[in-house]
């Protein structure tokens, strides 16, 4: 039985984040989407950890053999918790590269026992983000088809769209 844990701040998730998850959900057993209570990026999340759970585990309910729970510990020590061996993460373009090896290298050092597994972002998602989705949606553009329908719904009721 191998697990993987998917981490991340999902602020909201996006559809490049589901494509990673779907990815991960073919390779291993289990995979458990792991959302951090407080973003390690500056400034406040848009939404808070429960509504961002409740987000996470909509666009996954599809999904048979993926959770979601919140978190706000080191990973490695979560990933020893759920027995999850792997930490699966995805790629966009290079500018991900220097601060995803960096965590990876930590997360090494603070658990050898526990690698970190790249999923190289498909192309039409290559430059999506949360941050790109919330602003865009901030200033009343659409995001659809960026975004599991359920998060658009949310974003839409949260900053307004299309005004
Ligand atoms: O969505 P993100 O910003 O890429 O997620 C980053 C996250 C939550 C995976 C990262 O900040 C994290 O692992 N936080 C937990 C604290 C930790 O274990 N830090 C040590 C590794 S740098």
């Amino acid at each position: 039985m191998k697990r993987a844990l998917c981490p991340g701040t999902f602020d909201p998730m996006t559809n490049g984040h589901l494509d990673v998850i779907v990815r991960a959900a073919c390779i291993f057993d289990e995979v458990v989407v792991a959302v951090a209570t407080s973003p390690d990026k500056g400034g406040g999340p848009l939404f808070s950890v429960d509504e961002r759970v409740r987000m996470a585990s909509e666009a996954t309910a599809h999904l048979s053999n993926v959770s979601v729970r919140p978190f706000d510990s080191l990973l490695v020590d979560l990933a020893r918790q759920v027995h999850a061996t792997v930490i699966v993460k995805g790629l966009r373009a290079v500018t991900d590269f220097e601060r995803e090896f960096q965590m990876a290298q930590l997360n090494y050092r603070l658990d050898d026992a526990i690698e970190t597994l790249f999923i190289v972002s498909v192309p039409e998602y290559m430059y999506l983000s949360s941050s790109a989705v919330k602003q865009i949606a901030g200033h009343g553009g659409s995001v659809e088809g960026l975004v599991p329908a359920n998060v658009n719904e949310r974003l839409v009721e949260r900053l307004g769209q299309g005004r």
